[in-house]
């Protein structure tokens, strides 16, 4: 069966030039994400840093332009002094937030140094759940401040002669959740947030600041915890945090493929709330988003259960994404660059073997999961200016969600408007979907690739034996006359076509 459905974009209507840090991610001291992840110093592709080529090749393929580091809910238990000097004298902890065994043979500086390799900037976390503004002030003084001090004298003993110049850093870390150590009420963490902003901007004017918006959209103090502790931070801070995890634990799909609808709404939520704190202070300042951890995350949530307390590198969340997955994480990008104007930062959480596009096995290889490819088609081809655009298409109803267009998609120009890339997925489970496109002002085009994600098998799931099982090709059927464009989007499919202007 065939539908039809209509997209128009408009080379003049634009929402924004995109943020190249939407596309970024995040490595917590979680489970095996850097431990045997990114970090194994006995690995035969380890190099003189301990740090895995094999994985730091699909990082740089995936074009990760920031990393968040080190949680997430470790760092409100983080002594960042452990991860710093000769590695032979490290603490090993307890680590609570995973009930783990931290070594602490990674640490403050395998991290910058890490990053560096793999081309991101680091989005460092401070620690606001055991500590405060002393820690967080000595650490930034430590990374950021040149010399002639304590801290920043002890960076260059332990082998860092220029500053590591951190840019971006978040104040905690889901400051609202039950779960967090030193868990606290949006007064109590505004007031801190606050104040550990200013000390931390006297030690480097030049930082952006991440504060804690909710954990999630579900929290029952959404929306006030924004307000609240936007009333007192909003002078000081940049950006307020997001984290969405979506899931299919009842296997009903065309429910799970319109979660997003929900996404949508958590973060036209949070503009909002923004912009009413903002208009109470009569502020010209308006605050972005950093929507700092976002995926699909509950495959690993039964047999984490299983996993005895008190180990080093636990197999904890360790999600194996199938085909379906990868969909859902396609239509969260689509989400997100419909509000580029707004969100700035954007970490798929997390990079490796953590709910992560990216596996590895101990001594062994790496390999992509299937939600590793909507990312990388995102990254190199979703930079640019995003424009705004209109969609007709049939729709769909579920219990939860009512008029789900069955076709999401976007458009993306390149910075030269020699380029515009279409993303799209058709959600329909039965119909292909013949999206006509009609592309104004953008003078003629041509075809450069239809690229489709697509597979008979929704649980289809790439392992370390089979691990193109799930992969793109480059077949799509796309027909191009002049400024009309009219793309054939296979039933469940991720699409990226990719037009050039003649
Ligand atoms: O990414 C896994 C965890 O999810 C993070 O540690 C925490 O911030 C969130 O709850």
């Amino acid at each position: 069966m065939t539908k039809k459905a209509q997209l128009f974009l408009d080379k003049h209507f634009r929402i924004a030039k995109t943020d190249q840090r939407i596309y970024g991610s995040f490595i917590e001291h979680l489970g095996r994400a850097i431990y045997t992840g990114i970090f194994e110093p006995d690995h035969p592709r380890a190099d003189n840093g301990g740090f895995r080529e094999d994985v730091m090749m699909l990082i740089k393929e995936l074009g990760v332009p920031i990393v968040r580091y080190p949680g997430g809910n470790f760092v409100s238990g983080y002594s960042w002094e452990d991860g710093i000097g000769p590695v032979e004298k490290r603490p090993v902890r307890l680590e609570l937030a995973w009930r783990s065994i931290e070594t602490n043979e990674f640490g403050l500086n395998e991290f910058i140094s890490w990053a560096r390799k793999v081309g991101a900037a680091p989005m460092m976390a401070v620690n606001l759940g055991t500590r405060g503004i002393d820690a967080a002030r000595n650490l930034i003084e430590y990374t950021n401040h040149p010399g002639g001090s304590y801290w920043s004298d002890l960076r260059k003993e332990h082998g860092y002669e220029r500053p590591h110049k951190i840019k971006t850093w978040c104040l905690g870390n889901e400051m609202d959740g039950p779960w967090q150590i030193g868990q606290k009420t949006a007064e109590e963490y505004g007031r801190l947030a606050a104040e550990t902003a200013k000390a931390m901007r006297q030690v480097d004017p030049e930082i952006e600041l991440v504060v804690c918006g909710s954990s999630h959209y579900g929290m029952p103090t959404f929306a006030e915890w924004e307000a609240t502790v936007l009333s007192h931070t909003y002078e000081y801070v940049n950006y307020i945090s997001m984290h969405q995890y979506l899931g299919n634990p009842d296997n009903n799909l065309a429910n799970y493929l319109a979660e997003t609808e929900q996404v949508d709404q958590y973060i036209k939520a949070v503009i909002a709330t923004c912009d009413y704190v903002k208009a109470r202070k009569k502020s010209n300042k308006t605050i972005y988003l950093s929507f700092d951890e976002w995926n699909v995350w509950y495959h690993s949530n039964e047999q984490d259960k299983e996993i005895a307390p008190w180990t080093k590198a636990p197999r904890l969340l360790e999600d194996i994404y199938n085909f379906e997955d990868a969909l859902v994480v396609g239509l969260f990008l689509i989400t997100m660059l419909k509000h580029a104007d707004r969100i700035r930062i954007a970490c798929l959480a997390q990079l490796v073997n953590v709910i992560a596009p990216i596996m590895t096995s101990p001594e062994g290889g790496s390999w992509k999961q299937t939600l590793y490819y909507p990312c990388y088609h995102a990254s190199k081809y979703g930079r640019g200016t995003v424009l705004r655009p209109e969609i007709i298409s049939p729709v769909y109803d579920t219990v939860q969600y009512q008029g789900v267009k069955f076709v999401e998609a976007i458009g993306v120009l390149s910075d030269d408007e020699r380029e515009i890339t279409l993303f799209a997925v058709n959600r329909s489970q039965d119909s292909l979907m013949e999206l006509e496109c009609s592309l104004n002002n953008m003078g003629e085009l041509e075809l450069i690739e239809h690229i489709v994600l697509e597979h008979e098998d929704i649980k289809a799931t790439n392992t370390e034996e089979n691990p193109d099982n799930v992969m793109p090709h480059a077949q799509g059927k796309t027909l191009v006359e002049g400024d009309k464009v009219i793309a054939e989007l296979p039933p469940l499919s991720w699409n990226v076509v990719r037009l050039r202007v003649k």
